[in-house]
């Protein structure tokens, strides 16, 4: 069983559903959506430029109140999504582990420990010096967008990613260079919101479109933020077309797991090739 920082033990996961595997052909095209994402802000279309600058002000705009807002709009559920991601991704010493877009660093600090660094990369300076200002020595932080990534062929056992995917603005590039970065048989773990179940969107859209904005504009004073939030999860390619995008970018093993019904979702794919010997071995999705 996973333990956090503290040496307790995490609660199960009783909210993860069960694996699926593609059934491509019936899906929406994984391509059309990934490039309507690119120049897609919220309901708004907008150059890939513009695109990137907006994001970047959503996250400057929202740094210091971004873990409380994350907290009041899942009601404390996505820690539990992000210890299952930590879970999955089972970190262990002496492995190079990344979390891109890393944001304020709470999923490093779950996978960082007495022997293990974990390398922040994220494009926003005002999230990360949130992080940083948690003192953590076993973090390490870097600027960098995912379509360019500060790291060398090869270099990474694991890399981690939660609620990062859907802020890249050019996906297919983006899944190349964590492709290029991992060592042979090394992880791409992505925690994202997808689509949930049918029988839960009526609440769930009451819930985004009422509810959050709301949150947004009273704690972190950017309603604007917070229906980007919204809208872009709309905007994200379903768990069926993702899982196709990251086996066309070259990835194999390529499966995902529910979680709290598909509101989010956890996409796991390996770079081909052998681990080096010693690697600790995927753990069973099952
Ligand atoms: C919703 S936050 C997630 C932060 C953290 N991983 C978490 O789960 O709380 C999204 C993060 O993605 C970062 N981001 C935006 N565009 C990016 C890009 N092109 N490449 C990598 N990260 C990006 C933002 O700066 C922000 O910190």
């Amino acid at each position: 069983m996973l333990k956090n920082r503290t040496g307790a033990a995490c609660p199960a996961s009783g909210a993860v559903t069960s694996a699926s595997s593609a059934t491509a052909a019936a899906e929406p095209i994984a391509e059309a959506r990934a490039t309507e994402l690119s120049r897609s802000f919220g309901k708004a279309t907008v150059e890939e430029g513009e695109r990137e600058q907006r994001i970047r002000r959503v996250f400057e705009s929202v740094a210091r109140r971004y873990d409380l807002m994350n907290d009041l709009m899942s009601l404390g559920i996505h820690r539990r999504w992000k210890r299952k991601l930590v879970e999955l991704a089972a970190p262990h010493a002496g492995q190079r582990i990344v979390d891109l877009a890393g944001g304020t660093g709470d999923v490093a600090a779950l996978m960082a420990g007495l022997d293990r660094r974990v390398t922040v990369v994220d494009p926003s300076e005002p999230m990360m010096a949130v992080g940083r200002a948690r003192g953590r020595c076993d973090i390490d932080w870097r600027v960098g967008t995912a379509e360019k990534l500060p790291l060398a062929d090869a270099s990474v056992d694991t890399l981690t990613m939660a609620f990062g995917i859907r802020n890249v603005t050019r996906l297919e590039p983006a899944l190349a260079e964590v492709l290029r970065v991992l060592k042979p048989g090394g992880r791409f773990l992505c925690l994202e919101f997808s689509t949930p179940a049918a029988w839960l969107r009526p609440f769930y859209n009451l819930f985004s479109f009422t509810v959050i904005p709301r949150l947004g504009s009273w704690i972190a004073r950017s309603p604007e933020a917070y229906v980007y939030l919204v809208e872009s999860i709309r905007r994200f390619p379903d768990q069926r077309d993702f899982q196709r995008l990251i086996e066309q970018a070259g990835f194999v093993g390529v499966h995902y797991r529910n979680l709290s019904f598909g509101i989010a979702c956890i996409h796991v794919g390996a770079r081909p090739g052998q681990p080096e010997q010693g690697a600790v071995p995927e753990p069973d999705m099952s």
